[in-house]
């Protein structure tokens, strides 16, 4: 990473302003359904609080649309960040972002004290990028620290403008995530294969292409696979298709075979008469499923034929799940191939799993532990692996 980082900078009296990505699910009572995001944060305020600086923390949470929505306040976050932080003298939480009030309790603060601020996005200038809000965070922090890769691919007054008015560098979960996914991406040892899933084709037509220069085998599951299967001249009765797609899957399965990839399809599928955990199914080749029956799945001997590929992998990037996996019956492509990244992994291959869905399919598996890296950003890693840059980190002081 050719990025300064938070071990650049001399810590000790300073106010460390973070932006970090404490986005989490919240259900209707506030209660926090996963928090990943937060512990992932800890590493970097650890550091900058036994390094003596104070930390002001800011974040997003959901989208309020430009305005206070109560069930958005940040207090539940505060209040979990102070569980999983004993060693910070205090967590305090403002009802504020910035303003005459942010500034009094940052003023307030002494170094080993932690301060979250009110959620960036209820201030309506924060998505505009508006450098009034960027110039009135910049006051509440000596140093920027942007350890928010979840959110680096969005141009915000908390993300981007920011940057421009203190020295800004990275934390290390953002560290960490670019190092994991440019270095897989630019740097990857070989054989380099990426699996790529989820519903719709249109959503990774870019990805795609970024790919098919860098990787040496492609590995399409999930109801996208269906439109490329479409573009070979199969029939997939009732699965869901993107007829308009039909013409960019039939052009990519070309370049793939002009850069030399291996681009693999579904051979066989589970098929549903219904879009239904308790749907009849059938285990079918792809050129036989009748009108009626819908592709929830791949089938068992896609399952060994792609395992076969990931088993001989170095580098693998998997983004996107192969079937329904939310359902039971349906979900035993994707598991199958989490189990797979995990033997590879076992081998000594670096796998990453570029946040979303497959990141969510991996938990369930229980196989979290065995992957190289688990992306905690779904559109940010989405975005690096398209080949865009991202706003948060292009800001950054260069090494
Ligand atoms: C995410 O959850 O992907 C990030 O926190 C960004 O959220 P957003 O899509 O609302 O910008």
């Amino acid at each position: 990473m050719n990025k300064q980082t938070i071990r650049d900078i001399q810590w000790q009296g300073k106010r460390a302003l973070v932006r970090v990505d404490f986005n989490v699910p919240l259900d209707k009572t506030g209660v926090i359904g996963d928090d990943t995001r937060i512990r992932a944060a800890l590493p970097t305020i650890r550091y900058l609080l036994e390094n003596g600086a104070s930390v002001v923390l800011m974040s997003h949470l959901g989208r309020p649309k430009k305005k206070v929505v109560e069930e958005l306040r940040l207090r539940p976050v505060a209040e979990r960040l102070f569980e999983l932080l004993p060693e910070a003298t205090e967590v305090r939480k403002t009802e504020v972002t910035t303003g005459a009030a942010a500034e009094a309790a940052v003023a307030d603060l002494k170094p080993g004290q932690v301060l979250l601020l009110e959620n960036t996005r209820f201030d309506p200038r924060e998505e505009s990028n508006d450098p009034k809000m960027a110039q009135e965070l910049a006051k509440l922090g000596d140093v920027y620290v942007n350890d928010a890769f979840g959110t680096a691919h969005r141009a915000h007054a908390s993300t981007e403008g920011v940057a421009q008015h203190l020295p800004a560098v990275a934390g290390f979960l953002m560290e960490a995530e670019l190092n994991a996914l440019y270095g897989a991406l630019n740097d990857p040892q070989r054989p380099f294969v990426t699996i790529i899933g989820g519903a719709k084709i249109s959503d990774k037509i870019k990805v795609i292409e970024n790919l098919l220069s860098r990787v040496n085998a492609l590995l399409i599951g999930g109801g996208m696979a269906n439109t490329f299967l479409l573009a070979q001249g199969y029939n997939l009765g009732d699965s869901l298709i993107e007829p308009d797609s039909v013409d960019v899957a039939r052009s990519l399965i070309e370049k793939a075979k002009a850069a030399n990839v291996n681009l693999m399809l579904p051979t066989d599928a589970v098929i549903a008469d219904a879009f239904s955990a308790d749907a009849q199914t059938q285990t079918v080749a792809v050129d036989a499923v009748s009108a009626g029956w819908r592709v929830l799945d791949i089938g068992p001997a896609t399952v060994a034929a792609y395992s076969a590929v990931i088993k001989d992998a170095k580098t693998v990037i998997w983004n996107g799940p192969m079937g329904v996996f939310e359902m039971e019956p349906f979900a035993v492509g994707t598991r199958a191939v989490a189990q797979a990244l995990a033997d590879a992994s076992a081998q000594g291959a670096v796998t990453v799993i570029g946040g979303g869905d497959s990141v969510a399919a991996v938990e369930q598996a229980g196989l979290s532990d065995k992957m190289s890296h688990i992306s905690t950003g779904g559109g940010a890693s989405l975005e690096l692996l398209e080949g865009r840059e991202l706003p948060g980190v292009v800001a950054l002081n260069d090494k």
